[in-house]
């Protein structure tokens, strides 16, 4: 078997940690292929609970190696700390492998995007002030800072002081605002360098030599299809690309190499952050919806903002990142209500959708139209087996996947892995 790509098909938080963890056994490799410390899961290991936003979930797998591919932005500070958390619970981050040509977070990035948020104002996105806008805009203008710079300390010191001379005269003449020294980030930024040596690798050619050899690859997307730069809803995004195709970019592995692209959806929706979102539920069912599946992020504690599940969203996220499976996540988050809503298509300025309107106001004025299903009082945390929930789930499910026009292959009722129910 040669690569597949786990992709959310909503805003992020589909739980995609736990098709993951399903794959796992047949895995190698587990390549983390864009985003940064922006993302997150919690993960229970060795009975402590740990939260990981940059390490790949693979770490936990001794079997495995886990890939931080050139697409990601690493804040160095954050991955060795993540790395000390494993340790501390007695999981070896040794077979952990970063590439070189990744960007680095540095301190002016979390800084400029603290100002630049609160100068926004209302029109502010609510990042997760990690610094990955500003780090992923450095790297498009070519003055960004890679991890394998760290290695000669010259080119380091040289590149430095070019681009804070720049980033110091934003800070302090525009936004009123202490410079940084240069100093200061470069006895942080050697010192990290001589941790995280080890770990840096070519990663693209490692990733080919293990598929020419037989290996299993999984890449593992963060954030979701609707938090995509190109294909989100633009500017309300993160600054890389989640789609199945920026996996092969980032790793560095060709088209041929991927047999399946799978899709993680969630029963319902879920956002955090500011931008558009047609089926939010901003009354009881949202709230509800909020509590039964703990709906805060991981990263910064938010709440996220809960709605109905989307069937738009996942016909364009099919298409866009050519799916060919969805594992369904979070459906006994469901159980309790008497009807379960579901966006066939949206009306906009009298017009019915049944893609992404292809304008942004459009999208921002969307109302969805809905269809109602029969809910089920049932809790599923119990089942086994696709054919141990109750009649009107299995309806909910099989509606799904009609709507979408792709297989569902598992159902997921809690985070236990025994709670994954193959669909037949
Ligand atoms: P940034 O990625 O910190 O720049 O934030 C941009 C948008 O993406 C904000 O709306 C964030 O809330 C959202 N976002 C970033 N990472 C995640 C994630 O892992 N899950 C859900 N939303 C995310």
């Amino acid at each position: 078997m040669p690569a597949s790509i786990v992709i959310g098909t909503q805003w992020g938080d589909e739980g995609k940690g736990k098709a993951t963890d399903l794959l796992a056994d047949h895995m190698d490799f587990v390549v983390r292929y864009q985003g940064g410390n922006n993302a997150g899961h919690t993960i229970i290991a060795e009975g402590h609970e740990l939260k990981l936003h940059l390490v790949p979930s693979g770490i936990l797998y001794p079997h495995l190696t886990s890939v931080i591919a050139d697409g990601v932005v690493v804040d160095p500070r954050v991955l060795l700390e993540e790395m000390d958390g494993l340790a501390a619970v007695g999981i070896d981050p040794s077979r952990l492998r970063v590439s070189g040509n990744c960007h680095m977070i540095m301190p002016y990035h979390l800084e400029i995007e603290r100002v630049t948020e609160r100068f926004l104002g209302k029109n502010a996105l609510g990042t997760t002030k990690r610094g990955i806008g500003p780090a992923y805009g450095d790297k498009a203008a070519r003055i960004g800072l890679r991890i394998q710079d760290l290695f000669d300390e010259k080119i380091f010191r040289e590149k430095l002081e070019v681009v804070l001379k720049e980033k110091n005269q934003v800070l302090t003449r525009v936004y009123g605002r202490l410079p940084l020294t240069v100093d200061l980030i470069e006895d942080d930024y050697l010192r990290y360098a001589e941790r995280l040596r080890p770990h840096v690798a070519d990663t693209a050619r490692l990733l080919h030599d293990g598929l020419h050899a037989g290996k299993n690859v999984l890449l593992e997307g963060a954030q979701g299809t609707m938090l995509d730069l190109d294909k989100g809803t633009y500017p309300f995004v993160t600054s890389s690309n989640p789609v199945a195709g920026y996996a092969l970019a980032s790793a560095g592995i060709g088209p041929r190499e991927v047999d399946r692209v799978i899709g993680v959806t969630k029963a319902y929706v879920t956002r955090v952050g500011a931008g558009p979102f047609p089926t939010e539920d901003l009354g009881a069912g949202g709230e509800l919806l909020g509590e039964r599946g703990h709906e805060f992020g991981t990263t910064t504690g938010r709440k996220r903002r809960c709605g109905w599940f989307d069937a738009v969203i996942l016909r364009y996220a099919a298409r866009v990142n050519g799916l060919t499976e969805l594992f369904l996540t979070k459906l006994d988050v469901l159980s309790g209500f008497e009807r379960v809503r579901v966006c066939t298509s949206y009306r906009a300025d009298g017009e019915v959708f049944e893609d992404v309107p292809p304008h942004q106001s459009l999208f921002h004025r969307a109302e969805p139209v809905y269809e109602e299903l029969e809910g089920w009082d049932e809790e599923l945390v119990d089942a086994r087996a696709f054919g141990d929930l109750p009649a009107a789930a299995r309806t909910y499910v099989e509606r799904l996947q009609e709507l979408g026009g792709v297989p569902i292959s598992v159902v997921s009722v809690g985070p236990a892995r025994e709670q994954s129910l193959a669909v037949a």
